[in-house]
């Protein structure tokens, strides 16, 4: 029987869904067997990140109501990785919390990981998920609602005595912090850090593209790996370790942006003529 991940969030666009496709793709690298899933049954969006929108027929109501079989409405996305669409017309009184806890854990036979991407908030629909998932990947981004409602969720988790569950920060932009990461970890007080994941281009431009589960960069798939290791083992790394590798990721990655930038600000000579720029910049 495989693993019930939900990746839950107070606050909504932190990152859930990209994060849900980007860890099923680096867990299938690492030769699991993954089924990735929208929790927000009448809310679908995780189909377009992974760009499998054409090609959905059924879905978990389907296979619920017994109108198709599982393998009709999972859909393969890559080697290692499938996906079971929500349906879009669809509230959680049609399913039932109970009948969707069900539906979980009849998947979770065939894989090793089930991920599902929760709905954002803490109502209904995401106290189905957090009763049936056995480990949960908490997300948040520094800005400080979202910082408040990851409070919130972890609140609720112990509430539910859930503490199987790691924290992601997520989107840091090092030019538009409004709260220190590592003081925000500390204030926060949670055990275990699965993540820490800088705003980064080339996720944003694979999550347009359709095409998430595909390794992103090789920094970012290399901060990705505390985070694989917490879901396989329940155990994370140590939280120092975790920042001292973000920060020297993100200090390559600046010397790559000054470097650049140095290179594009430096006259270039097209043509040399009497009042050229490279002449007046000489001058
Ligand atoms: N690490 C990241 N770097 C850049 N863009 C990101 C990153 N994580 C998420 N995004 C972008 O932020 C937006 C919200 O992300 P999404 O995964 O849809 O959030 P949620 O599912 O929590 O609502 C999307 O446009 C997504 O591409
Ligand atoms: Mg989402």
């Amino acid at each position: 029987m495989g693993l019930i991940i939900a990746m839950v969030s107070g606050k909504g666009g932190v990152g859930k869904t990209t994060l849900t496709a980007g860890l099923g793709g680096a867990l299938a690298r690492r030769g699991k067997k993954i089924l990735i899933t929208d929790g927000d049954l009448g809310l679908r969006d995780l189909d377009l990140v992974i760009g499998k929108e054409n090609e959905i027929l059924y879905d978990a109501l389907d296979v619920w109501k017994k109108r198709c079989r599982a393998e009709d409405a999972i859909v393969s996305v890559s080697e290692g990785l499938d996906f079971l669409p929500a349906s879009q017309g669809v509230r959680w009184e049609d399913v039932g919390r109970k009948g969707y806890g069900r539906l979980l854990k009849k998947m979770a036979k065939q894989y090793d990981y089930v991920i599902v991407d929760a709905p954002a908030g803490i109502g209904r629909g995401n106290d189905a998920i957090l009763r049936v998932a056995q480990r949960l990947v908490i997300v948040t981004e520094p800005v400080w609602v979202a910082l408040r409602n990851a409070q919130r969720v972890m609140q609720v988790c112990r509430e539910q005595r859930q503490l199987d569950y790691a924290l992601v920060f997520n989107r840091i932009n090092p030019h538009m912090l409004v709260a220190d990461i590592e003081e925000a970890w500390y204030s926060l007080s949670a055990e275990m850090l699965g993540a820490v994941l800088p705003y980064s281009e080339a996720v944003w431009q694979q999550g347009q593209a359709g095409k998430l589960y595909n390794p992103i960069a090789d920094t970012f798939d290399n901060l990705l790996t505390p985070l694989c290791d917490f879901c396989q083992s329940g155990n994370a790394w140590d939280d120092t370790t975790i920042f001292t590798q973000y920060a020297s990721v993100m200090s390559a990655e600046q010397k790559k942006f000054e470097e650049n930038k140095r290179q594009k600000e430096q006259p270039r000579l097209l043509v040399r003529q009497r009042d050229s720029r490279w002449r007046r910049l000489r001058r």
